[in-house]
C-alpha cells in the first residue's frame, strides 16, 4: 500500500516551494497558502474523480456566463459568503461598515448634481435620500465623490433590462458640497433575485437556498485622504432582510424610509406629497500613512 498522506504531503511541499522565486513577497504568501488550504481540503474530503470533474464543469460554466455586464465569478463569491468574508477582513473600524459591491457595478454612473433625480423612468412613489459624508473625528468632507446605484421598484438594474431602461436608470455619480452633504431624488428600490439563470442559479437550486436580496441602494464613497467606502444602506422592513442571499446586511446599514406627507417639505425637495425620506450619515476612515505611500 502507498503511504497516501506522505505523498500527499510531499507534493503540498513541493508545489509551496515551486513558488520561492516569486518577486512579490505577497504573491508568494497568498499563493503558498491558498495552495496548503485546497490541498488539506482534498486531503480531508477526498473527493472523487468525478466529483473533481463535476467541479471544473461548473468553474468553467461559471467563466463563461461572464460577460462585459454579467459578473458571475463575483456573484460564486458572494453566494459563498466570501466576498463578505473580504469585507469584513479588512474593516478597520471608526466608519461606516462596508458591504459587498455586487455585480452591477458595471458601467459608469452618469455624473449628477446634488437634488438631480435618478430615476428616469417616472411614474413611482417618489423618495429623497439625504446623505452627509463626514470624516472619523465628524468633520464633514466637502468634494467627496458618491457614487450611487440601484434597482428599480420592480426590482431590476437598469443594465437587466436594456430594452426597458436606458442605461444609467438607478445611477449618480455625485459630489458632496461645502458642508458634505448630497441629495438625490429617486424611487425606492425594491428586495429583487441575484441573476439565477446561470450555475450560481444551480447552485442555489441545489441546495434549497432563495435567491432574494433585501431592497437596498449601493453606494462607493471615495475623499481625499481617506478609504474608499463600498456599501449599501437597507431599507428598514424590507422582505428578506434577515436572510440576505449574499449574506451581507449590517443592523448599522439598516435605514427608516418614512413616509413625509407635508406638501411645503416636498415643495423644497422637488417631488409630490407624499414621498418617502432617507436621512444618512457615512463616515469614511483617514487612510493610514503606511497606506498612503
Ligand atoms: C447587488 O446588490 O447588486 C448584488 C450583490 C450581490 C449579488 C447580486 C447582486
Ligand atoms: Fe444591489
Amino acid at each position: 500500500m502507498p503511504d497516501i498522506d506522505k505523498a500527499a504531503g510531499a507534493i503540498t511541499t513541493e508545489v509551496v516551494e515551486s513558488f520561492r522565486d516569486t518577486d512579490d513577497p505577497r504573491l508568494r504568501e497568498l499563493l503558498g497558502g491558498l495552495v496548503q488550504h485546497l490541498h488539506r481540503y482534498i486531503r480531508e474530503y477526498r473527493p472523487t474523480l468525478e466529483e473533481w470533474e463535476r467541479a471544473v464543469e461548473f468553474l468553467t460554466a461559471v467563466g463563461q456566463k461572464c460577460d462585459d455586464t454579467r459578473q458571475e465569478f463575483i456573484l460564486l463569491s458572494d453566494v459563498l459568503g466570501v466576498s463578505m468574508m473580504v469585507e469584513t477582513v479588512n474593516e478597520q473600524g471608526g466608519g461606516t461598515e462596508s458591504t459587498v459591491l455586487g455585480p452591477f457595478h458595471v458601467v459608469e454612473s452618469p455624473a449628477r448634481n446634488s437634488g438631480d433625480s435618478i430615476d428616469l423612468m417616472g411614474g413611482g412613489t417618489p423618495c429623497v435620500v439625504s446623505v452627509r459624508v463626514a470624516s472619523a473625528d465628524g468633520s464633514p468632507l466637502a468634494g467627496a465623490s458618491v457614487d450611487v446605484w440601484q434597482c428599480t421598484e420592480e426590482g431590476f438594474y437598469d443594465v437587466q433590462q436594456p430594452d426597458v431602461q436606458p442605461l444609467g436608470n438607478g445611477r449618480g455619480l455625485f459630489r458632496t458640497d461645502g458642508e458634505g452633504r448630497l441629495w438625490f431624488r429617486t424611487v425606492v428600490p425594491s428586495h429583487y433575485p441575484i441573476p439565477t439563470d446561470g450555475p450560481v442559479g444551480a447552485l442555489l437550486e441545489a441546495t434549497k437556498r432563495h435567491p432574494y436580496r433585501p431592497a437596498h441602494i449601493h453606494f462607493i464613497v471615495e475623499a481625499e485622504k481617506h478609504r474608499p467606502l463600498t456599501t449599501h444602506i437597507f431599507v428598514a422592513n424590507s422582505q428578506y432582510i434577515d436572510s440576505d442571499a449574499v449574506f451581507a446586511v449590517k443592523e448599522s446599514l439598516v435605514v427608516d424610509f418614512p413616509t413625509v406627507d407635508d406638501q411645503e417639505t416636498a415643495g423644497q425637495y422637488r417631488v409630490t406629497s407624499p414621498f418617502r425620506m432617507a436621512e444618512f450619515d457615512i463616515v469614511v476612515e483617514p487612510e493610514t500613512e503606511e497606506a498612503a505611500r
